[in-house]
């Protein structure tokens, strides 16, 4: 078992496979100019699936695999077959544009539920935020891995004076439909202009979503990031990721590992742990993991203070930016 000096057990990995993504989201991607990792900087799918093993070895128990946009990486067959052979439960978060070439592949492998990236129901306002042109592919494998029988959770980054009017389509969408969407609260990253007026708490999400539905709160697992609801008579339901105002950061059960084999002990952690130099040099892994978890803070999510967002100054956006974390 892997556990923090706070005494919270860590069996959930989140493996980025690449910073590389065919969208230039707005609140994820710095530039539309931005630059990649160099491909041998990322690691490969037999060190993917060592390092993987190790941790499972250790007690990780789920698996979601991320991005960039895990999809876009080449040998992302071989990455999934090799660790599908492992113990864990495997999930996806994707941008959904690529999953028509790999729908059957994931269910194949296991896949029962994916996370996918949707801000928006407007083709015109998914090309000003992702500055690409995409959205009815997006659409369309939606609705297919709906059909096929994946549990499928939108995840919508509602941002002031961008999407926050679309809150009640997406809650429309759920009447006849049994996805699960998620709000989230505008995180802040390195290059994502981020500021404390664009982000539309999970009480203004609520509120608004009362104006026009009845909505009952159910049991929020302890790990879990979101708080979630239903409203009765819709066959999907609603969530809302709630990092700024309410963080989750007692039950955290996460670790990451970036697409360049750095470890991570949370989202907005500093400091990481180089565990792909270490495979390559020989060095034992678990050490170095149970160290890294050892050092995670109790809590770095919400800024959150007196009914308003702390603006964040230099020193607290150090880190990398989402593309590169993998979320
Ligand atoms: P489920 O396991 O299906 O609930 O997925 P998830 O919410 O853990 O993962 P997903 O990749 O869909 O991420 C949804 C949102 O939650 C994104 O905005 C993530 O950045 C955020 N998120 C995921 N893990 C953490 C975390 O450890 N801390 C914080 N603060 N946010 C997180
Ligand atoms: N704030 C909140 N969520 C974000 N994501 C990307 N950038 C941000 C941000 N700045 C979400 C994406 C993706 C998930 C992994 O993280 O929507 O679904
Ligand atoms: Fe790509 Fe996802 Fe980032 Fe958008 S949020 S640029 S889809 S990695």
């Amino acid at each position: 078992m892997i556990v923090d000096s706070y005494n919270r057990t860590h069996d959930y990995l989140r493996i980025s496979l690449t910073d590389v993504c065919n969208l230039r989201c707005t609140y994820c991607m710095p530039d539309e100019h931005y630059a990649f990792m160099q491909s041998e900087r990322l690691m490969q799918p037999k060190e993917i699936a060592t390092i993987a093993a190790t941790f499972v070895s250790m007690g990780v128990r789920r698996i979601r695999l991320t991005g960039g946009e895990p999809l876009a990486r080449p040998d992302f067959h071989e990455i999934l077959q090799r660790l599908s052979v492992l113990p864990v439960t495997i999930t996806l978060t994707t941008n959904g544009t690529l999953l028509h070439r790999h729908l059957d592949q994931l269910i194949n492998a296991g896949v029962t539920s994916l996370n996918i990236s949707l801000d928006t129901l407007s083709q015109d306002k998914f090309r000003l935020l992702t500055r690409r042109d995409q959205f009815t592919q997006i659409m369309r494998n939606i609705l297919t891995a709906v059909e096929k029988g994946l549990q499928v959770k939108l995840n919508v980054v509602v941002m002031k004076g961008v999407n926050e009017e679309e809150i009640l389509d997406f809650i429309a969408w759920t009447k006849h439909s049994p996805i699960d969407v998620r709000f989230i609260e505008f995180m802040p990253f390195d290059g994502n202009k981020w500021s404390g007026e664009q982000v539309v708490s999970e009480k203004e999400i609520l509120d608004l979503i009362g104006s026009k539905y009845s909505f009952q709160a159910v049991h929020r697992p302890l790990q879990s990031t979101s708080n979630p609801y239903i409203i009765p008579g819709h066959a999907g339901s609603f969530a809302i990721i709630s990092t700024m105002s309410s963080p989750f950061c007692a039950g955290c059960n996460r670790m990451r590992l970036t697409a360049d084999g750095r470890m991570k002990n949370c989202l907005f952690s500093k400091g990481e742990t180089d565990l792909l130099s270490a495979l390559r040099e020989g060095r034992e892994l678990k050490p170095l993991i149970e160290q890294n978890v050892f050092g995670k803070a109790e809590k770095l999510g919400g800024q959150f203070e007196e009914n308003s967002f702390r603006e964040l100054n230099g020193e607290d956006l150090i880190n990398r930016s989402m593309i590169s974390i993998g979320g």
